[in-house]
């Protein structure tokens, strides 16, 4: 099997929250290629050990191999992250974990195709890619089914997420008479399509057809309710002084992150904050009050860690 070429984001910081330890249990949730895994297993010392989820099947064979150094410190499980409770006792681990990272998004491996030798339309510049942009190869929700059969209020929703008013009606009115002629299957009719549409945008085209990408795959996973649950679902999971850190990548996710850990700080948020609400039982203390970005030079040499914001809490 080919070496994968996605490289961990923010491997000092992951680790300095995360704060492995010998004799500790982790999760990590996106296990991917297992980039982060080897480097948590690497510092927590000879008798921790690491449960790796993913939903990519080819994903987990590609950490399987990156991992089999350390024996049986690993068990990988096809799961989502949301499940993490179910995983963790298919695993006989009934006991609360001491951390757990989810890094969100797809790996660059999945984005090029890499993992199974073939895209899945992740990418608004694949060429003539089937439109699935699903991380669990069985899901049968796919972008290609979203696009047949959501109606006009919910491609408005949908699309209304990362495109803006002008845009989102642009967006839906190109997909339903663009559908009436012919079913959307491939990359290059939906990059097409939205590039006539969004046309009007001139030289910022390319980001408006990304966001109208990612629209697609934030509402085939679920990525959002997903990652709001993941949130839950770990802070259950993890024993007191246990570590969360949770990589986001766009404006939605770092919201989401940060204001459900707020929330789990029990202090209240939002429009409860300026009215003076009263405070709910404290679950996790937050680390970064404002999320941490990539320095510079890891930018420059890996660019897709360039969007990155890195949320850390404890569980109390
Ligand atoms: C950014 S990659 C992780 C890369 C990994 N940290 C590494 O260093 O190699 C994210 C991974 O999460 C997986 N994934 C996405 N949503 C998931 C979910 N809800 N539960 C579990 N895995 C998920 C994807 O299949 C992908 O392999």
């Amino acid at each position: 099997m080919s070496v994968p070429e996605h490289r961990p984001v923010m491997p000092e910081a992951v680790i300095e929250h995360l704060r492995p330890r010998p004799g500790e249990t982790y999760v990590d949730g996106t296990v991917g290629g297992g980039a982060h895994s080897e480097l948590i297993l690497d510092h927590s010392g000879p008798d921790s050990r690491l449960i790796g989820l993913d939903r990519d099947p080819a994903q987990l064979a590609f950490a399987a191999e990156r991992l089999a150094r350390f024996g049986e410190r690993v068990a990988l499980v096809r799961a989502r992250y949301e499940d993490v409770l179910h995983a963790l006792s298919s695993v006989d681990i009934d006991s609360g974990i001491d951390g757990m990272l989810i890094d969100c998004g797809p790996s660059l491996d999945q984005l090029a195709g890499r993992t199974t030798g073939r895209g899945r339309g992740f990418s608004w510049r694949a060429d003539g890619e089937a439109l699935l942009m699903t991380y669990d190869p069985d899901q049968p929700r796919t972008a290609r089914s979203v696009l047949a059969e959501a109606d006009e209020r919910e491609l408005l929703e949908i699309f209304g997420r990362t495109l803006r008013g002008g845009e989102v009606r642009a967006a839906v009115r190109a997909i339903i008479s663009e559908r009436e002629q012919a079913p959307i299957e491939t990359t290059d009719r939906l990059t097409e399509l939205l590039r006539r549409a969004l046309a009007f945008k001139g030289a910022a085209v390319e980001k408006r057809i990304a966001a109208g990408y990612l629209a697609l795959r934030i509402e085939v996973n679920d990525e959002l309710g997903g990652l709001e649950r993941g949130i839950d679902a770990a802070v259950t999971a993890l024993r007191p002084g246990g570590r969360l850190v949770i990589i986001t990548f766009h404006g939605l996710e770092h919201r989401l992150a940060r204001t459900r850990l707020r929330e789990l700080e029990g202090g209240p948020t939002g429009p409860a904050r300026l009215i003076g609400a009263p405070e709910r039982e404290a679950k996790l203390q937050v680390m970064t009050p404002k999320p941490l970005f990539p320095i510079e030079e890891e930018i420059s040499s890996n660019p897709a860690a360039r969007s990155a914001r890195l949320h850390a809490a404890i569980r109390v």
